[in-house]
């Protein structure tokens, strides 16, 4: 703890990725689990079953009662001291990127600038006719699945399994973990790609690597330092 602090304050450049684990002490279920009293599933489906371009076609109902569920888990979310932590630490940093698979937005309202929604937004949703985009918060949606005024069937603004992640966010997320020379990997699983291989570009550009987990994930040997525990209970001991 006493290195990583150092290492934090030295560093001219840190590039943070968070997973669903950062969220699951706002009361966020994560997706595989690793929490108390976050089993990771909805009823019996696994993320990578719900959320697919396939799923959605073969019956948008279901997915998007999945997604009405998190909505509403999210809509009475408030981030908790490690969202704080880090936000606090970009304002004191020369240089810091949040790169963030979460779609649950409670790190811009922590205060965090600097974002890089890997995922897309939870709150978005996109026209599969027309394409067009547009903001809705509210939950539970009043249809399901709902509707854009041409017509066609909305869709979450997120990425989904074999879809590509928006370019410009990628190619912006990969710059700030070649430039890093610190990245903090914290409360994700890192098995979902390509956001996972950022810590190994971190690491082989030069890069300080530490991670911050419950539990150690494939990713933990070859890195610096694991830190063992809560984001939320580790990230303001490590920012103070
Ligand atoms: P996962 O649910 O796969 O992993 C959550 C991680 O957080 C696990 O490694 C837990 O051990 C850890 N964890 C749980 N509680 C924690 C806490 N309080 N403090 C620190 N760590 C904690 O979530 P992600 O890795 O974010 O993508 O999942 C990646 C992607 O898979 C998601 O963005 C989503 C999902 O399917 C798509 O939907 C495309």
């Amino acid at each position: 703890m006493q290195a990583v602090r150092e290492w934090l304050r030295e560093a001219s450049s840190i590039a943070v990725l968070t997973g669903a684990g950062v969220s699951a002490e706002s009361g966020v279920p994560t997706f595989r689990g690793g929490a108390a009293g976050t089993p990771g599933l909805w009823k019996q489906y696994r993320a990578e079953e719900l959320a697919t371009p396939g799923a959605f076609a073969r019956d948008p109902k279901l997915v998007w009662e999945w997604y009405d569920w998190r909505r509403s888990l999210i809509a009475e979310a408030k981030p908790n001291p490690g969202h704080y932590a880090l936000a606090a630490a970009e304002a004191r940093a020369a240089k810091f990127t949040l790169i963030t698979q979460n779609v649950d937005g409670l790190h811009e309202l922590a205060g965090s600038r600097n974002v890089l929604r890997l995922h897309g937004s939870i709150w978005m949703l996109r026209c599969l006719e027309c394409q067009r985009e547009r903001e809705d918060r509210r939950t539970p949606l009043p249809e399901i699945p709902p509707r854009c005024e041409c017509g066609g069937t909305l869709r979450p603004g997120v990425v989904w399994f074999g879809e590509a992640l928006p370019s410009k966010v990628w190619q912006d997320a990969e710059k700030a973990a070649r430039e890093a020379d610190l990245f903090l990997l914290i409360g994700t699983s890192a098995v979902v790609y390509p956001a996972a291989g950022l810590a190994p570009i971190a690491k082989s550009s030069g890069a300080r690597v530490v991670e911050i987990n419950i539990a150690e994930t494939g990713l933990s040997d070859g890195i610096d330092e694991f830190l063992q525990g809560k984001s939320g209970e580790l990230l303001p001991q490590l920012m103070a």
